[in-house]
Formats: structure tokens, C-alpha cells, sequence
């Protein structure tokens, strides 16, 4: 939705084409060769990889025996006596003939042929590899030239900038690289220089300066660091500035007011310093100022809402500050305001009440108090952000009359009193946050009745009863987390089919895993841990096959774990510690595939993300830690957790080869026989944790291969023999890790070992190794390898700590 507004807001088109026809001539037989053979060389790339019969996008009418000013996507010239091809609208073209094809760059270089061209827009058709430089010279009568949405890549081919006639250029999401170097001044004709969402780097050159004639200058999504040369000041006519998601680290210039025509000033998500500039009070035709997400401070300027032009004014994220006492009346019409994180305190501003066009309304993370004003919730704005913030009391009612209101977030504030009973009247809302904070009484069952709901988080509140709303299932609602309240009774199961993210824990539900939860087969995470459900691991849990995370923790499941559950492939956190689970680990535990080797996509994340983009420019804090890790790397999400059951028997050999386990906690079970020597092949294991159990024999040596290893602990066995040596093993000196055992020795826990009993030994790289790096003193240097990362993850799943949690006292439970 982002894409598409930025579509329709794009530039005017500084031309038109006239569409008549004259059928008493031809276009000229070469065009129409180039054409053909562009077709041609399409077909011949695509065919051979999809099944595809029926030509689409537009070229049937592409056939060498008509006149290819009457083709489809063609226009021709009308005004000359020479019909030529001046047009060609090819967006989305490739795409629609052949989709999930890869088709390469090169096809393009026929259509380079046909000089007469003004416009070409072949946005949209995902091609590859750089974009061809043979002959794109030839077409300097070119003054549109759209390129956004492909896969080009390498560098701007030089030539491109040789065709003065160029007025428009967007070259956004591309996979471009370089410096934009000095040739782009010399397009002294260039009225419109878009190269969005492309990868260039470097800095943006001075001679910015001599492209006199732009209009629209947009940078955006790139990488360019540090100073805008001043020299962008004279680019007088610029309408549009956007230089939105890059590195620059620089003052805005003072003289900015300079820019008199220019109605967007889109300079967010840089690294930009220092105050809002004065000059900006002259920009009176600023429509759209967006500075959010920098690293401005000082006080925002009440003047900035003297501008009448001004309607989105996005000043978010930077340390600026908003001095709420003082007077303001806006000769301004807002549609967007954002004022996240600017130190505003008490009560929510009224003036922000005379914004009848007000849409999008964000200011959380301020100082903010009172309770929610009446005026807003009448006001019916599309998006209401005032998370982290210390308002306080009941929703009003009028809110969720609202037929507009789509997103609402108050997380982590004081609210408190029961939802309002009609809440299911806003018809319109997809996202509903209101976690962390007071509310109480029962979740109101008119809330299944919004259709639209994708996301529903009321977690860390205070909602009780045992009848939760029932919701249809072909509901949308994908994203729920009401966990940390006092929900009881049956597990609910009526949600939509399609939900991935389902979080019904440290509640008070009870009974068994109901049957139909294996109906919700898009299920990712399931996370029901503390709370009282009882009875067996059922198999049908084996048929959830989407799923990533099951968490069971600290439940009252007993039985034994079944053979099934290593079908689920695409699991990487098991958690089913905290229960009384009996019998054997399965034999095939390592079958686990999620756990040897981790999928590098990560749906659960990058679907909270595709739907959070929707909304221009809105960033959601869902759950906080989950935007932030989600550019971390993807296989630390991974762990398996069974202690604290009545898990017997040897350990199975198998559970070495789970590779991409982070974290493996068997401790405080049964477990009997030698630690497999197979739990060497543990290579990304960080921490380990085999205590209270009953095993015997040796350490096996094979541990010293964990090089992730930052914490063991065997305490509490019958282990006997020498501590492995070498690596990271020569860091784990904690004497609690190693205490009660049967005799156990080694450096570690300064016990020598007796000269009759020497240790297996180890391979000779492990000594070599363990030669250099150990050290009695600087032990601990080595303990902290990807430490931090298991935190994160284990935060991610919802524990705040590694050891289990302690549970709030409950009457109910003996
Ligand atoms: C169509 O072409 C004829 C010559 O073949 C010319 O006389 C006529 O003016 C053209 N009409 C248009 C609308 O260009
Ligand atoms: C397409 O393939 C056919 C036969 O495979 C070949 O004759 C023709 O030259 C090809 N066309 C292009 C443009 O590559
Ligand atoms: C088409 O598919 C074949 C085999 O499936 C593959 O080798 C070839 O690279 C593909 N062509 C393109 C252009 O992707
Ligand atoms: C561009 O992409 C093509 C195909 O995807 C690849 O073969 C080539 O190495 C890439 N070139 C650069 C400079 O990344
Ligand atoms: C840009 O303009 C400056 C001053 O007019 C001139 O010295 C410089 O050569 C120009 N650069 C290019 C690349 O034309
Ligand atoms: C910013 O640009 C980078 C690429 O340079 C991209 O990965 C990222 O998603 C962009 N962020 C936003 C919020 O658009
Ligand atoms: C600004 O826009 C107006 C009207 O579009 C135009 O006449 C003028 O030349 C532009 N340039 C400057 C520097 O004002
Ligand atoms: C805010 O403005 C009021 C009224 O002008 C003034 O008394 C107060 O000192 C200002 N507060 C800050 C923090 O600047
Ligand atoms: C709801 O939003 C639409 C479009 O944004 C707007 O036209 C309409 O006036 C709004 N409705 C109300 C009641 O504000
Ligand atoms: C939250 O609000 C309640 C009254 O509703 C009040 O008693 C309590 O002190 C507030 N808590 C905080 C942390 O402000
Ligand atoms: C929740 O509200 C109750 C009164 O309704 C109050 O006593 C309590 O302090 C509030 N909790 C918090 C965390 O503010
Ligand atoms: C369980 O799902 C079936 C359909 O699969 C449905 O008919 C039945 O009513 C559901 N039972 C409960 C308790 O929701």
C-alpha cells in the first residue's frame, strides 16, 4: 500500500501522448521488427520454464502482419507524417506472461533500437542482471524512463546518463550499486532523478548543482552517507525532495527556505543533526515535512503549524522536544501527525482537535497523562498510536464507533475498567493493541464479530473468565497474544483457520490440548505455557505442520512424548519443560529438521513486518523485541527444552546431530546412561545443561568441539573422570556446573586428575587449540560466545529469564 500511494502521489507526467489513429500508414518496418523480436526473445526465455499456453499481458495483438501502431502497449507518433513508436507502456509485462520466471536483462537491448522513443516503462517485470548499456544511448529523445521494480543490478550504466531529453527516471527497488558519480550533472535537461530504492552508496556529489531544471529529485532507499552538498540549494524548481531512508549525517541547511516551490521535504530515516531550521517558516507551499526517525533535537517550533499548506508533519523518533504549555492555534489542516517520542507530558493536546482531517495520529512513547479524551475518540482517525505513554482510565465508548479507525495501539500505559461491550461496532479495525496495561472483566465476545481484525493483542492485563469470544473461521485474524491474564476454562479452539501466531500463556485454561487445535494448520507458534493443562501430548500435535514454536511450559502434561513429534519439520523451539512427562526421550528426536537445519525464512517475523509496511510510513511496535530481531540472524531462533519432567532412560545418540540448537536443556530429569558422545556434533549449542540427572561414565571429549559453548552445567549426576579439555571447554570453570558428582577432575574445578586413569585423548587440533587459549585467570574471557543471543531468543518466545518462572500463587493448584 506504501508502493502504491508513492505510485499515485508520483510525479505529474510532464507530457501526454496523443492516441488517434491513421490506418493509411505504417510504422516503420524496423520498429516493428525490434518489437518482434523483443517478443520473441521474452517468449524463448520464459516458455521453456513454465507451463504457460495462453500469451497474456497484452501482446497477442503483437503479430507481424498488422501495423504495430495498432498493437497493444504501443503508441505511435500521430502529429509527424512518420508513424513512429514513441511510446511503450511494458509495466508489469514480462511478469503477466510468464510469472515465476526469471528473465534476463538482455531482452530489453532490441527496444534500444527504436530511437523515436519518448516513453518506456518497463517497471514491474522483475528482470535481471544489469541493466544493458548496448545502444541505450541511441534513444536520447527519451523523456520517461521508468525502471522501478526489477532486479537490475551492478552499476547505472554511464550511458543512461547521456539522454538529456530524460524528464523522468525512477529506478527504485533495484538492486543497483555504486557511487552516483559526476555524470549525472551533466543531464542538464533532467527534470526528474528517481532513483529509489536502489543500493547506491557514497556520497551525493556537488555537481547535484547544475540539474537546474529537476523538479523531482528522490534518493530514497539508498545508502548515501554523510553531507548533501549545499550546492542542492540551487536546484530552484525542485517540488519533491526525497532523500528517505539513507545515511546522511549533516545539519538541514538553514537556507533551505531557499526551495521555495517545494511541497515535499521527505528526509526521514537519516542520521540528520541539529534544529529545525527557521528558513523552513518560508516554504509556503510545503504540503508534506517528514523528518521522523533522525537525530534532530531542540524544541519544535510552533510555527510549523502556521503553515496552511501543510498537511503530514512526521517529526518522530529524533530527540526533539514539544513544549506542551505552549499556546498553539494551527492555520494548518493536518491529515498526519507524528510527534512520537518527543517528550510530550500531560494531557494529549486539544489543539490537535481542530485536525478535522486528521488520519493518523501518533504520539506514543511521550510522557503523556489522563485518561482517553472524549474528542479523540469521536474523532474518527484511521490510526491512534499512544503506546508507552501513562494515560489511564476506561476506553470510552465513542471510540469503537468509529466505521474509520484501522489501527489502535495503547500498549503499556494505565488503562484500566472493562472494554467497552460494543467494541465489535468498529467494523474496520485490523489492529488492535491494548497490552500491558490494566484492563479487566471479560474480553467482550462482540470482538470476534470484526471482520477485519489481523492482529489482537491484549496481553499483560488483567481479563478474566472462562468463555473466550468465539471467532469464525474464515476470520482474518492471523496474530493473537492474550497471554499474562486470568483466562480460564477449556482451551478456546474457535479461531480463524488461518492463524499463525497464537499466545494463550500464563493464563489459568485447564484441561486437556483440544483435539481441534490441529485445525488451525497455518499455525507457527503456539505458546501455552503456564497454565493447568492436563492429559497426554497428544499426537494430532504431529500434524501441525507449519509449526516453529510450541511452547508447553510448565503445564501438568504427563505421558510420554511422542514418536510423532519429529515430524514437525519446520519446528525450532520446543519447549515442554516443567511438566510430568514420563518415559523416553524418542529415539528419532533427531529427526527434528527445523533443528538441524534452520530454514532461513522466518514467515513469523517477515509477515508481521509485509503487513506493518501496508501503512505508509507506520512502523508498529508489536511486542517490541520482535521488530528488533528480526534482522538479527535467523538461526539463533532455535531450542529445545524438556527439564523439569520424569523423562527416563539413556538419551538418544540422535539428539547430537540437531545442529542448529542454540540451547539444549535436559536437566532435572531421570535420564540414565553416558552422555552420548555424538552431543559433539552440537556445533551451534551455546548452552548446555545436563543437570540432575542420573548419568554416569565421562564427560564425553567430543564436547570440547562446542565452539559456541558458553555454558554447561552436569551438575548433579554420577559423571566421573577428567573435565574434556581444550576450547571453550577451558572456560567453563564454574565449580557449581561440575558439583555432585561421583569424581569428577580436571583443570575446571582445580582437582587434578590421578596419574593412573589419563583421559581419552582428545584430537590433537583440540590440544593444539586448547594450548593457546587457556588461561586459569582470563577463564571467563571466552564465556560470553552468542550468549546474548540465546537471551534474545529466549525473550523472543516469551521467558524473560532461562530458568523457569516462577509461578503467581494460584488457590486452585495443589
Ligand atoms: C492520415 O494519412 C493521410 C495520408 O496517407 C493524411 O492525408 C491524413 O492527414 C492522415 N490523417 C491523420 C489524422 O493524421
Ligand atoms: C527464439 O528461439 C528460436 C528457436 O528456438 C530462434 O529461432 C529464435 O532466433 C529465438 N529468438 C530470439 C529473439 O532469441
Ligand atoms: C530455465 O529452466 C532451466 C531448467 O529448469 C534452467 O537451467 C534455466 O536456467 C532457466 N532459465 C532461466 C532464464 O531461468
Ligand atoms: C547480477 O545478477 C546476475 C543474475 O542474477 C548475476 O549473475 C550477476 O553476478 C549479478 N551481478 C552483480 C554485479 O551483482
Ligand atoms: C557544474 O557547474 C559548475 C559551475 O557552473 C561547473 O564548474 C561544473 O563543471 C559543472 N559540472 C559538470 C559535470 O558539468
Ligand atoms: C531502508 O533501506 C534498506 C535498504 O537500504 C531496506 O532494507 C529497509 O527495509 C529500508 N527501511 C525502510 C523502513 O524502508
Ligand atoms: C515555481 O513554481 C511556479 C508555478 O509552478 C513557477 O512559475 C516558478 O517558475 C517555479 N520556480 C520558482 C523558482 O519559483
Ligand atoms: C514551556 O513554555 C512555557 C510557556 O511559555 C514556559 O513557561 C516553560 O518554561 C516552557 N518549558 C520548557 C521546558 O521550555
Ligand atoms: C473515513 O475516511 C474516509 C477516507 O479517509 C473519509 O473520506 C471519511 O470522511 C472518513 N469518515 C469519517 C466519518 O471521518
Ligand atoms: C494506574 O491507575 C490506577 C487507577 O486506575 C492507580 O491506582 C495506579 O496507581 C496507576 N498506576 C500507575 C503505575 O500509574
Ligand atoms: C490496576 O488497577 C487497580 C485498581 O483498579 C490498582 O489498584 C492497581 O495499582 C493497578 N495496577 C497497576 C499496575 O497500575
Ligand atoms: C471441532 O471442529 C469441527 C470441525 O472440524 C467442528 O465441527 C466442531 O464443532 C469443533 N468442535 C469444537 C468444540 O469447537
Amino acid at each position: 500500500m506504501a508502493k502504491l500511494s508513492i505510485r499515485i502521489a508520483s510525479f505529474i507526467i510532464f507530457f501526454s501522448f496523443s492516441l488517434s489513429f491513421n490506418t493509411s500508414l505504417c510504422c516503420p518496418n524496423e520498429q516493428k521488427l525490434a518489437l518482434l523480436q523483443f517478443k520473441s526473445s521474452v517468449f524463448n526465455e520464459s516458455i521453456s520454464n513454465s507451463s504457460l499456453d495462453i500469451p497474456i499481458g497484452g501482446v497477442e495483438s503483437w503479430d507481424s502482419s498488422s501495423d504495430c501502431c495498432q498493437w497493444d502497449l504501443v503508441t505511435c507518433n500521430t502529429r509527424s507524417a512518420l508513424r513512429n513508436v514513441v511510446g511503450l507502456d511494458l509495466y508489469s509485462f514480462v511478469i503477466s506472461l510468464a510469472p515465476e520466471t526469471v528473465v534476463s536483462s538482455v531482452v530489453l537491448e532490441p527496444l534500444f533500437q527504436i530511437r523515436s522513443l519518448m516513453k518506456l516503462d518497463i517497471s514491474s517485470n522483475f528482470l535481471q542482471g544489469q541493466f544493458p548499456t548496448n545502444g541505450i544511448a541511441n534513444l536520447n529523445k527519451l523523456v520517461h524512463l521508468d525502471m522501478r521494480e526489477n532486479r537490475f543490478n551492478g552499476s547505472i550504466p554511464p550511458q543512461l546518463f547521456s539522454l538529456k531529453n530524460l524528464q523522468y527516471l525512477d529506478m527504485s527497488s533495484n538492486s543497483f550499486v555504486g557511487v552516483l558519480n559526476g555524470e549525472v550533472a551533466t543531464l542538464r535537461n533532467l527534470r526528474v532523478l528517481n532513483l529509489d530504492e536502489n543500493f547506491l552508496t557514497g556520497e551525493i556529489p556537488t555537481d547535484i548543482g547544475n540539474l537546474t531544471q529537476l523538479r523531482r529529485l528522490s534518493l530514497r532507499q539508498n545508502r548515501f552517507s554523510g553531507v548533501i552538498s549545499k550546492s542542492f540549494l540551487q536546484l530552484t524548481e525542485l517540488e519533491v525532495l526525497d532523500f528517505r531512508n539513507n545515511s546522511l549525517s549533516m545539519e538541514i541547511p538553514i537556507d533551505i527556505g531557499s526551495l521555495s516551490n517545494i511541497s515535499t521535504l521527505a528526509l526521514s530515516m537519516n542520521q540528520l543533526t541539529g534544529e529545525i531550521p527557521p528558513s523552513i517558516k518560508s516554504l509556503s507551499k510545503l504540503v508534506t515535512l517528514q523528518l521522523e526517525n533522525n537525530l534532530l533535537s531542540g524544541e519544535i517550533p510552533t510555527w510549523l503549524l502556521d503553515i496552511k499548506a501543510l498537511k503530514i508533519l512526521n517529526l518522530g523518533g529524533n530527540h526533539l522536544t514539544w513544549n506542551n504549555s505552549l499556546p498553539v492555534a494551527p492555520k494548518c489542516m493536518l491529515s498526519q501527525l507524528s510527534l512520537k517520542s518527543c517528550r510530550l507530558a500531560g494531557l494529549i493536546p486539544f489543539w490537535i482537535s481542530t485536525q478535522k482531517n486528521l488520519d493518523f495520529l501518533d504520539l506514543s512513547e511521550n510522557e503523556l497523562e489522563g485518561t482517553f479524551p472524549r474528542w479523540l475518540a469521536k474523532s474518527n482517525l484511521g490510526t491512534i498510536l499512544l503506546s508507552d505513554n501513562k494515560l489511564m482510565g476506561p476506553l470510552p465508548p465513542p471510540l469503537f464507533q468509529s466505521l474509520n479507525l484501522s489501527v489502535l495501539a495503547l500498549s503499556r500505559n494505565n488503562f484500566s475498567g472493562e472494554l467497552p461491550k460494543n467494541i465489535g461496532d468498529t467494523t474496520s479495525i485490523m489492529i488492535l493493541m491494548l497490552a500491558n496495561n490494566n484492563f479487566s472483566g471479560l474480553i467482550p465476545k462482540s470482538i470476534s464479530k470484526i471482520y477485519r481484525l489481523l492482529l489482537l493483542d491484549l496481553s499483560h492485563n488483567q481479563f478474566s473468565g472462562s468463555t473466550f469470544p468465539s471467532f469464525s473461521p474464515k476470520a482474518l485474524l492471523a496474530y493473537i497474544d492474550v497471554s499474562s491474564n486470568r483466562l480460564s476454562g477449556q482451551l478456546p479452539v474457535n479461531f480463524a483457520l488461518g492463524t499463525r501466531i497464537l499466545a494463550l500463556g500464563d493464563n489459568e485454561f485447564s484441561g486437556p490440548l483440544p483435539t481441534n487445535l490441529s485445525n488451525l494448520s497455518q499455525l507457527e507458534h503456539l505458546d501455552l505455557h503456564n497454565n493447568y493443562i492436563t492429559g497426554n501430548l497428544p499426537e494430532f500435535l504431529a500434524q501441525m505442520s507449519s509449526l516453529q514454536v510450541l511452547n508447553l511450559r510448565n503445564n501438568s502434561l504427563e505421558g510420554q512424548i511422542p514418536n510423532a513429534l519429529s515430524k514437525l519439520s519446520s519446528l525450532r523451539i520446543l519447549d515442554l519443560s516443567v511438566n510430568n512427562l514420563s518415559g523416553r526421550i524418542p529415539a528419532n528426536i533427531g529427526n527434528i529438521v527445523g533443528m538441524i537445519k534452520t530454514p532461513n525464512t522466518f514467515t513469523l517475523i517477515s509477515d508481521v513486518f509485509t503487513f506493518s509496511i501496508e501503512f505508509s510510513d507506520l512502523i508498529l511496535n508489536w511486542k517490541k523485541s520482535l521488530q528488533g530481531l528480526s534482522s538479527r540472524n535467523l538461526e539463533i531462533y532455535c531450542f529445545l527444552d524438556l527439564s523439569r519432567n520424569r523423562l527416563s532412560g539413556e538419551v538418544p545418540t540422535s539428539m547430537g546431530g540437531l545442529t542448529s540448537l542454540k540451547l539444549l536443556n535436559i536437566s532435572h530429569n531421570k535420564l540414565s546412561g553416558s552422555i552420548p558422545m555424538s552431543f559433539g556434533g552440537l556445533e551451534s549449542v551455546e548452552s548446555l545443561d545436563m543437570s540432575h540427572n542420573y548419568f554416569s561414565g565421562k564427560i564425553p571429549w567430543t564436547l570440547a568441539n562446542l565452539q559456541q559453548l558458553g555454558t554447561l552445567d552436569v551438575s548433579n549426576n554420577k559423571l566421573v573422570g577428567q573435565i574434556p579439555m581444550g576450547s571453550q571447554m577451558d572456560r567453563l570453570n564454574d565449580p557449581n556446573s561440575f558439583a555432585n558428582n561421583s569424581g569428577l577432575c580436571g583443570m575446571q574445578i582445580q582437582r587434578p586428575c590421578p596419574m593412573t586413569s589419563p583421559p581419552k585423548s582428545p584430537p590433537r587440533s583440540v590440544v593444539a587449540k586448547s594450548d593457546t587459549w587457556f588461561s586459569w585467570n582470563g577463564a571467563w574471557v571466552g564465556f560470553p560466545i552468542g550468549f546474548v543471543s540465546v537471551l534474545v531468543s529466549a525473550y523472543f518466545s516469551g521467558y524473560l529469564t532461562l530458568k523457569p518462572r516462577r509461578r503467581r500463587p494460584r488457590s486452585i493448584r495443589k
